[in-house]
This record gives C-alpha cells, sequence and structure tokens, in this order.
C-alpha cells in the first residue's frame, strides 16, 4: 500500500496506509514499547484488530476533553514511571485526536523526547491531526493553549477502524475531509462531490482515497510553513467562527461540526465581501457542507456577544479586527483581520 513521506525540520516521518492491521506484528522491533490505546477502541477492537496486542504492556487511556490537559499528561507520566520508562522507549499509541495530543506531549517531554509511533482510528485523526506535527492540550477553559511541535516516527492508517466511529464523530471527520477537498482545488471538489454517499455510506475504497487526498492537500499548505506562522493559518478555514461555536456550546458540537458551520458563515462573509459568488457559496453549502451537518443549523439561539468575545479570544489573533480565512471562487484562499461584529451578524443571521 503507499506510503506518504514527510519532511519536517524536526524529524522526517512516514504514513503508511495498510490494507489489515498485520502492521501491528511489526511492533516487535521496537524492543523497548509500550502501548498507549483509547480505552473506548480497546473495548471495541481488544479481541479483534488488535488482539495481537493482548499479552503487549499497554495503558488502556479513558478520553475526554477534561482530561486533555495536564492532569492527563501527568496521569500518564505516573503510568509510564509504573512501567519503567526508559529514554530508549518507543510510545505507540492507538486513538483519535485526543490521544495523539496527549501521548503527543508526553513523548516530546518525557526524557526531552521519547520514540513515537501513532495509530489514529477516527477519521478526523486519520485524515488530518496526524500530520502536522502539532501536540495540544487544554488549559482552564481555554482549548489547545499548550503544545508542542512533535511528530510521530511513523503513523499508520488503517480505515477499519473507522466501521466503529459513532456517526457523530464520523462526521466531525468529514468536516475537515470537506475543508481540505475544498482547499484542494476544483479537482478535488468535484472528487469530493462524487463520493460523497460512497463516503457516508463509510465505503473503505472511498474513504481511503479521500483520506489520502485530504492529507496531500494539507501537506501542500504546510511546505514552507511548518511552525504556522504564514500560508499554514489558511488551513484555519471553518476555524475562526467554528472555534467560537464550541465554545458558545460549551463543547456540544463536535470539533469537525463546528468547522462545517464556520465554513458556512465564512463564506456568506466573502459573498458579503464580494470575494465568493453567491452561485458557487450555495453550492459549497447544497453539496458539500450541508449534507454533513448532523443537526439542523439553527444559530438564533446562541448569543451573539458571545461569539464575538469568543472570536476575540482566538489565539491566533494579533491585530484589533476579528480574523477570518476565506475562499474564493479561484479557491484562493485568504485570511482577511478586519472582519467587524456587523459582518459575523449579518451572516449568522443567514442560518436563524
Ligand atoms: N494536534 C492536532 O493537530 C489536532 C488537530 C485537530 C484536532 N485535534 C484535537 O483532536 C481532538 C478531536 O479528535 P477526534 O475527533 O479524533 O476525537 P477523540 O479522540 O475524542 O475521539 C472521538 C471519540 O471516538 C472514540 N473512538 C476513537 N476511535 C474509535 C473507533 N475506531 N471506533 C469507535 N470509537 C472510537 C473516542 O474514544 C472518543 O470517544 C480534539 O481534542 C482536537 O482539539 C488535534
Ligand atoms: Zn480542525
Amino acid at each position: 500500500m503507499s506510503v506518504i513521506a514527510i519532511q519536517s525540520k524536526l524529524r522526517d516521518y512516514t504514513v503508511h496506509f495498510q490494507n489489515d492491521v498485520s502492521f501491528i506484528e511489526g511492533f516487535t522491533r521496537f524492543p523497548q514499547r509500550l502501548f498507549v490505546i483509547d480505552e473506548n477502541v480497546w473495548k471495541l477492537h481488544g479481541t479483534g484488530c488488535l488482539a495481537a496486542l493482548a499479552d503487549s504492556e499497554r495503558i488502556i487511556f479513558p478520553v475526554s476533553e477534561e482530561r486533555k490537559n495536564l492532569v492527563g499528561v501527568m496521569e500518564l507520566y505516573d503510568r509510564l514511571m509504573e512501567c519503567s520508562a526508559k529514554k530508549n522507549m518507543t510510545l505507540i499509541s492507538i486513538g483519535g485526536g485526543i490521544i495523539q495530543d496527549i501521548t503527543g506531549f508526553v513523548a516530546s517531554t518525557l526524557y526531552r523526547g521519547l520514540n513515537w509511533v501513532f495509530v489514529p482510528t477516527t477519521l478526523l485523526a486519520q485524515a488530518d491531526s496526524c500530520i502536522g506535527s502539532k501536540t495540544s492540550l487544554n488549559y482552564k477553559r481555554f482549548k489547545n493553549l499548550i503544545g508542542t511541535f512533535y511528530p510521530p516516527s511513523e503513523v499508520y492508517i488503517f480505515s477499519g477502524f473507522l466501521q466503529t466511529l459513532e456517526k457523530y464523530d464520523f462526521l466531525s471527520g468529514m468536516g475537515e475531509v470537506a475543508k481540505l477537498h475544498i482547499m484542494g482545488g476544483n479537482d478535488s471538489i468535484s472528487a469530493f462531490a462524487v463520493a460523497l454517499p460512497a463516503l457516508l455510506g463509510r465505503d473503505d475504497d472511498a474513504i481511503l482515497l479521500a483520506i489520502h487526498r485530504s492529507l496531500m492537500v494539507k501537506l501542500s499548505y504546510m511546505e514552507g510553513d511548518e511552525f504556522d506562522t504564514g500560508r499554514r493559518n489558511w488551513l484555519n478555514y471553518g476555524h475562526c467562527f467554528g472555534h467560537a461555536l464550541e465554545t458558545v456550546s460549551d463543547y456540544a458540537i463536535p470539533h469537525g461540526q463546528a468547522v462545517v458551520v464556520g465554513m458556512l458563515v465564512a463564506n456568506r462573509v466573502a459573498v458579503q465581501r464580494g470575494l465568493l459568488s453567491e452561485v458557487f457559496a450555495q453550492r459549497l453549502a447544497e453539496q458539500f457542507l450541508g449534507p454533513l451537518l448532523d443537526f439542523k443549523l439553527e444559530l438564533s439561539g446562541y448569543s451573539m456577544v458571545e461569539f464575538i468575545t469568543a472570536m476575540r479570544q482566538d489565539k491566533k489573533r494579533v491585530g484589533d479586527g476579528l480574523v477570518m480565512v476565506m475562499v474564493t471562487d479561484a479557491i484562493v484562499m485568504v485570511k482577511v483581520d478586519d472582519v467587524t461584529p456587523e459582518e459575523i451578524e449579518m451572516a449568522v443571521q443567514s442560518f436563524s
């Protein structure tokens, strides 16, 4: 199966696409290895895909946003010390974005860096977060405020894990897949529109193709900007309003779903500014984004003041205005940093 080789200033790494889970047996090449596995994944796959790990040294870790912080990290440090973790150990994590963030942070800090292998098991982690080197922890009520840049040395993608994902988590991942396909240009937009029914039916081949394309698009935006100071910022399309919606909904709306709404709102602002045509915005809304929403889009129940306050707290904002990444008809991304609360309000009102 195919491999994507990624060059990083931190260390080069590889993403391996797999047809089955035989790669797990290959982990015996790491003499000192310790698995950290998402508790739900272990419950669902411990006697199936992951049966080869029955006798392996492992930590089964329950995940939640409330544990994706320094307390969760300290818990994991303690567990690793109980397992006599040494500098030459390889940490192998199996799970979604939360397991990735906690174990990645631990791997980057314990003994100033452990070898780390990641097996993503959610669509969001397979199609988006597994590359890009970021580890992120929540601090108090601030999401992803603390973090490091630390790539795993190897990533293994087996789409069979996705069959057991709850619909809610699957659609959340689809939000990021849609974002990356839009950012990939006209060909990937058309490919996504054609593949959408198969993707929603969780067809393995369609999913693998979409994951591969998503990662290649993400990679193209990271090129030359690994540490997110310029071009990579455009990947924040849908995230400026999306993060605010996550905060205001008290995280009841999962990340990728909030990103879908964020793209719809960003597109409305882009139409108002003459950056995007009404026709293209409608096409994106009807063919791409609308079908991915797991709930009826109704923003009038939220407070506009809270949206604006949350957008002002965006950790990437440096000036006075509100920041938003938008897409144009020519699929050129633009980052606008003088968006006004009135523009957001007008866009939000169109979803009331
Ligand atoms: N570091 C990064 O670059 C980056 C990028 C995007 C998002 N994130 C973070 O990732 C997190 C979201 O990731 P996520 O959507 O993968 O969520 P997650 O890790 O919380 O997983 C979602 C749910 O799915 C369960 N699960 C995992 N694999 C499963 C499977 N195969 N079958 C059934 N259930 C399974 C988990 O136990 C959890 O309940 C957020 O905390 C977000 O901030 C990080
Ligand atoms: Zn995201």
